[in-house]
């Protein structure tokens, strides 16, 4: 009796051990669905591009580049940016981390950029939403995430909802907050992927796929 149960807290213990050891390396962190904090790293979004580009994948890279969301950083140089960061007391808007939570997906790695792919210059991109994409992107892993073979989840890929937007467009800290109806507002960034495309495993990819690994 006893040994048993002494036995079973060693396996537990080992148990915590490891995956503790296991899931906190790398330097970024994101908390995933509220569960135990795991690590994925960021790619940037001309990763994603190169396989979310062509009209056949459905343009989700072109698309993007037409909203708000790729403006952003930008969007910290304006009159209207460097007016509401003086009534702050704030220098410059885009070193700002104040401004930069919202307006720059790399604001969560920002005291490693230089190691970093992603530049604070792409604004609001794929990962803000989708989540820090180095896990996930191999083609033959999304297309098995597609696929419903693979739980995106574990490996970073949010499918994000409303509660995702909210993080941002929120009143606080955000004086140039608008009323945040999801229903109207995700009408605004649509990126699907066609019908045609569902399970193709694209040769034209292929060359992609190589450089998405190194
Ligand atoms: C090497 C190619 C490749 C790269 C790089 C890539 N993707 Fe994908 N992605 C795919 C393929 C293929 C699919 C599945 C499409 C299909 O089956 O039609 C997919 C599907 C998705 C889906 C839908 C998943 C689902 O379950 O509905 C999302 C979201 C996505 N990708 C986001 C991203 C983001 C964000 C990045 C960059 C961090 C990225 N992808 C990088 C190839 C890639
Ligand atoms: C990381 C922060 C962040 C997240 C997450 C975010 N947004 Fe935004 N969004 C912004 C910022 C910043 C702007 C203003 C961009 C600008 O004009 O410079 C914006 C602008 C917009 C706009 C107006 C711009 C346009 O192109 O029409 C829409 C619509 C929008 N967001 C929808 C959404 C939806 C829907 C979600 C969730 C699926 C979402 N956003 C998630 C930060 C975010
Ligand atoms: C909590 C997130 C958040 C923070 C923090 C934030 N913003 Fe924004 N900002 C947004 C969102 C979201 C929008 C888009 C407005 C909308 O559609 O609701 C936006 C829009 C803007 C716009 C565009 C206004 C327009 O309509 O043309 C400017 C300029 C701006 N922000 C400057 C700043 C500056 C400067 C700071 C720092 C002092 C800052 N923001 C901090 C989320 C934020
Ligand atoms: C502002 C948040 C946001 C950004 C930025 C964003 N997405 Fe999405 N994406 C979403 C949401 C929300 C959905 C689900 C749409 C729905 O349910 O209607 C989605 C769906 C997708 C899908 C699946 C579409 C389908 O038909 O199932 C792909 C692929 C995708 N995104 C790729 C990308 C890529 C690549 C980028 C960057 C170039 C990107 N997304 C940028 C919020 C975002």
């Amino acid at each position: 009796m006893h040994d048993g149960r002494l036995a079973r807290s060693l396996v537990i213990a080992l148990f915590f051990l490891l995956s503790s050891g296991i899931f906190l390396i790398g330097p970024s962190s994101t908390e995933v669905l509220g569960a135990e904090e795991e690590t994925f790293e960021y790619v940037g979004v001309t990763k994603c591009k190169m396989c979310h580009k062509s009209a056949k994948q459905g343009e989700q890279f072109g698309l993007w580049e037409k909203t708000g969301h790729a403006k952003a950083f930008e969007t910290l140089a304006t009159d209207a940016a460097l007016a509401e960061a003086k009534e702050r007391g704030i220098e410059n808007p885009q070193t700002a981390p104040e401004c930069l939570k919202c307006h720059a997906t790399a604001f969560a790695v920002m005291d490693d950029l230089e190691n970093q792919k992603i530049t604070l210059e792409e604004g609001v991109s794929c990962e803000s939403c989708h989540g820090p994409g180095k896990s996930y992107m191999k083609k033959k892993t999304m297309t098995a995430i597609r696929a419903g073979e693979v739980d995106g989840a574990s490996l970073g890929l949010i499918q994000p909802t409303e509660e995702v937007c909210v993080e941002c467009h929120t009143p606080e800290g955000n004086s140039f907050f608008k009323e945040f109806v999801y229903e109207e507002r995700i009408q605004k960034i649509p990126h699907p992927i066609p019908e045609a495309a569902e399970g193709e495993a694209e040769a034209a990819d292929a060359e992609a796929e190589a450089e998405a690994e190194t």
